[in-house]
């Protein structure tokens, strides 16, 4: 048994508990690919909670009409309290996410950020959202994975914790590969090949064959410079105030 912050091949270990009504949905994404990897490693450790299970009488109730009129059902307090304080325990600096539209936007920044805490507790909302003293009963790190309204908490939990597993070290084998891509160095990624050298009239870049190394990494720095600079204004903006790390 690996001890608790460390995996089974003695690398450090996430812990992230995901509160949801439908732990089911998070089967085929934690079972596949890279997730199951990490898991597997024992990097990832992914525990669901339904919170109904801590909802009161025969129908486990989690939801009722909004004060005040309006569509739609909220979540109550005392399922989601009671499910997040067990889920807790006596763990002071477990990191809380609730999951929100209203929350700040998901950035490769905070994504590794979150890479390196060592338990993370989810929320994921549904029906018309919370219940406003659950926002205000924990000290939540209220995110939101984009400016639109998913229907439930879920594929944004799954997409946050896609997006950190990735960052585990031990997750992905070649680490090179997480540390180069788009927003890791302010800039999207440059354009990337494989073979055939050409496939139907379109060549590679010769200089990708040239076998210099210096050569190729100046090329893909400018690639993703330019790259940058004409899909995301805003990035390059960035990049550019923060002087160009060359
Ligand atoms: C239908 S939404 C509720 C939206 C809420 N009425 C509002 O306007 O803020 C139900 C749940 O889905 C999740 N959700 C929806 N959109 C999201 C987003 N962009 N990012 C993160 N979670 C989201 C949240 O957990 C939310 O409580």
């Amino acid at each position: 048994m690996p001890d608790e912050g460390e995996a089974k091949s003695g690398l450090p270990h996430l812990r992230v508990d995901v509160l949801t009504l439908f732990p089911a949905m998070f089967d085929g994404v934690l079972g596949e690919s890279i997730l199951k990897r990490a898991r597997d490693a024992g990097v990832l450790d992914v525990r669901l909670t339904n919170f109904r299970d801590y909802a009161e009488g025969r129908h486990k109730k989690v939801d009722d009409t909004a004060y005040g009129g309006g569509p739609g059902m909220v979540l109550k307090c005392e399922p989601v309290f009671s499910a997040v304080r067990a889920v807790l325990g006596d763990d002071q600096d477990a990191h809380l996410v609730l999951l929100t539209p209203q929350g700040k936007t998901l950035t490769q920044n905070k994504v590794r950020e979150l890479a390196g805490k060592r338990r993370i507790v989810m929320l994921c909302g549904h029906y018309e959202g919370y219940d406003e003293r659950i926002r205000q009963g924990f000290p939540w790190d209220e995110i939101s994975i984009g400016d639109y309204v998913l229907t439930g908490g879920e594929l944004a939990a799954m997409v946050v914790i896609d997006a950190v597993a990735r960052l585990l070290p031990g997750t992905l084998g070649d680490e090179t590969s997480a540390t180069e891509e788009s927003f890791e160095q302010g800039l999207l990624e440059y354009p990337q090949y494989t073979r055939p050298p050409v496939y139907e009239g379109m060549a590679i870049p010769d200089i990708l064959l040239s076998g210099h190394h210096e050569e190729i990494a100046k090329w893909r720095r400018r690639m993703a410079e330019e790259r940058t600079r004409e899909r995301r204004p805003d990035l390059w903006r960035q990049y550019m105030d923060g002087g160009a790390q060359g």
